[in-house]
């Protein structure tokens, strides 16, 4: 393994329901290096976007520590007492590339002006954002806005913007779940195309056996969920 890039144990989430507090994860455990892909598998609603949501900040753990490219996020650090969140925010505008379930694209720019805002924020050359979209077969909608293409096409959309940042570490929520098959593997080779290209490391929440089988590791939350 390369140098270790993530590092998550006895991670623990709980979500209010009501009346009730309902346990969602508990006692995960992860070790990823760079260039080393991990697939979190389970059923719908066993937790695959929440955990990914605390890989990055967005949803704050109950218990638990997790460590990203060295920086240490749990409850007794002074700066984590409401979440870490300047860290985070830091985190993911430079470090890690995040692709939600649903596209995140900002509506009001074309999909080039999407690519080349991420890439922007991320200090990255924004003269490359054309070429990621024609290697994702999006090139000749650059100019396009989100609201004038196809799910799956701002599905890409999303996926260049990781990959033109250039981040240590990808997040990716079924990144291939409003693919055909043939558009599946075809962005899936690029994932990982790019993850041996510049050794960043990668985390997927799949249904897809075939993109799981890819990966270096694989977490089912089915066999960790909570009692
Ligand atoms: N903010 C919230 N408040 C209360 N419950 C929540 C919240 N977010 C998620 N949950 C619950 O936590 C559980 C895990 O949700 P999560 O979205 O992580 O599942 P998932 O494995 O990603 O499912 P899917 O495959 O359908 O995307 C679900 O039962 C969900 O209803
Ligand atoms: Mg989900």
């Amino acid at each position: 393994m390369h140098e270790e890039l993530v590092r998550v144990r006895g991670l623990a989430k709980r979500f209010d329901s009501g009346t009730e507090q309902v346990p969602v994860l508990s006692g995960i455990d992860l070790t990823l290096g760079g260039g080393e892909s991990l697939a979190v598998m389970g059923r719908s609603g066993s937790g695959k976007s929440t955990l990914l949501n605390l890989l990055c900040g967005l949803e704050y753990p109950d218990a638990g520590v997790i460590s990203i490219c060295g920086n240490t996020f749990d409850r007794r650090h002074p700066d984590d007492r409401h979440g870490g969140s300047q860290r985070w925010a830091a985190l993911r505008r430079q470090r890690i590339g995040v692709v939600f379930q649903e596209a995140n694209l900002m509506p009001a720019l074309s999909l080039l002006d999407n690519v080349r805002l991420r890439a922007r924020l991320a200090g990255r050359d924004r003269d490359v954002c054309q070429a990621w979209l024609d290697r994702l077969g999006i090139g000749q909608l650059a100019e396009r806005f989100p609201d004038q293409v196809s799910g799956g096409q701002r599905q890409r959309a999303a996926l260049a913007m990781v990959f033109a940042m250039k981040p240590a570490l990808i997040l990716a929520d079924e990144p291939t779940g409003s693919l055909d098959r043939h558009t599946a593997d075809e962005v899936a080779d690029e994932l990982f195309r790019l993850r041996s290209d510049s050794g960043c490391a990668l985390i997927l929440a799949t249904h897809d056996a075939e993109l799981a089988a890819r990966c270096d590791q694989r977490l089912d939350l089915a066999h960790t969920a909570p009692a």
